[in-house]
């Protein structure tokens, strides 16, 4: 009994030891068929010199499995075009590796903002901005965030019939919430989710079911109501992407998602998706290779954006996501360099 309480007692000496030198303890689940390779790569975990090996081998997992996105709430208004749901698992993670808890999330190309909706209610930073520059999609988000009622009850009774559907689309709204009603009706009912100029609607839709295939009344509705029990964590600005890291740039604890329309090198593929699509790609490389706070930039694969990167000193990694057609293809992630 005396030996077993002495061998446990240098255990936890040796434990406490390790932990000085910021090496714990920690349990994982390891299939029977991983056991022999674990067995193997265990040892190099406890070495701080095997980092980057290990983020390499991390990275080569990474790209064997595209992300799982049913972990992902669904929590936004919108089905936006180059929405970002598959990156949120990426994200959470990002921050949960941080060694710091970041006192702002921040948005400044939100769309429909899945990632600030899913940081807000997962509790993941002390506060969320999200920022946006159209004023159809800003008066989504400013009609949630203040007074949604009206909105939800014009959702619930919408009757979507071609008439009905064209009516409000050719409508010219002279308040916000009409506004974020039209929005809404033409994110779900035209192609893509498009609402930028030159848009159509769909035609067959989910199982041919036309107009109505992305339709959830109820759905939607749940989520607006969800988004406004947390409008005291959410803070939406209409504006300019560059103003708002500007405001921030100095935030030391501020953390930002940047996701801008993917016309870099006059690329076309972002230009029809959004009204708003021109872009300074060169100065927000400059602008975020300043910033005190962390950050993830999100970018399609192309040698113009890794040039950029390497001109500001940041680094790039590679992420697999399935688009529409269910092709997996590769999307660049910048961050700050170590
Ligand atoms: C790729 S989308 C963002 C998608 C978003 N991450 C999501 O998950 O839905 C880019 C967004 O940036 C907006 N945008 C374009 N220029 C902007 C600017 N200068 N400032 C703020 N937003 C801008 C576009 O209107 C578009 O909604």
């Amino acid at each position: 009994m005396q030996k077993d309480n002495t061998a446990s007692q240098r255990q936890t000496k040796r434990l406490e030891r390790l932990a000085d030198q910021g090496v714990y303890r920690k349990s994982l689940l390891v299939h029977q068929d991983c056991t022999k390779v674990f067995e193997h790569i265990k040892p190099y975990f406890a070495n701080p010199k095997n980092i980057d090996e290990l983020k390499r081998l991390a990275d080569t997992l990474l790209l064997a499995k595209p992300i799982n996105v049913s972990k992902v709430r669904q929590i936004s208004p919108f089905r936006y075009p180059g929405g970002k749901t598959w990156l949120v698992p990426e994200i959470r993670k990002w921050i949960f590796d941080l060694d710091y808890r970041p006192t702002l999330f921040i948005e400044p190309f939100a769309g429909g903002g899945i990632t600030s909706l899913s940081v807000a209610i997962e509790d993941l930073a002390d506060r969320v901005i999200v920022a946006e520059i159209d004023p159809d999609v800003a008066s989504v988000w400013k009609t949630i965030l203040a007074e949604p009622g009206i909105l939800c009850r014009k959702i619930l009774t919408f009757d979507v019939t071609k008439e009905n559907v064209t009516n409000v689309i050719h409508s010219e709204p002279d308040n916000i919430t009409d506004k974020a009603f039209k929005t809404i009706v033409k994110n779900r009912t035209q192609r893509g989710g498009i609402i930028a100029p030159g848009a159509s609607l769909v035609k067959s839709g989910e199982n041919g079911k036309g107009l109505k295939s992305r339709w959830y009344p109820e759905t939607l509705v749940r989520r607006i109501r969800t988004i406004y029990e947390f409008k005291h964590k959410i803070e939406f600005y209409e504006g300019d992407a560059f103003d708002i890291i500007d405001q921030y740039k100095f935030e030391k604890y501020a953390v930002f998602f940047i996701d801008p329309p993917y016309t870099a090198g006059g690329k076309k593929a972002g230009k029809r998706l959004y009204r708003f699509n021109y872009i300074d790609h060169e100065k927000l490389f400059a602008v975020m290779g300043q910033i005190m706070g962390k950050f993830i930039m999100t970018y399609d694969d192309s040698e113009e954006v890794v040039e950029m990167a390497k001109k500001y000193d940041l680094m790039v990694s590679k992420v697999p996501m399935k688009n529409a057609h269910h092709d997996v293809k590769f999307e660049l992630l910048i961050k700050k360099s170590d």
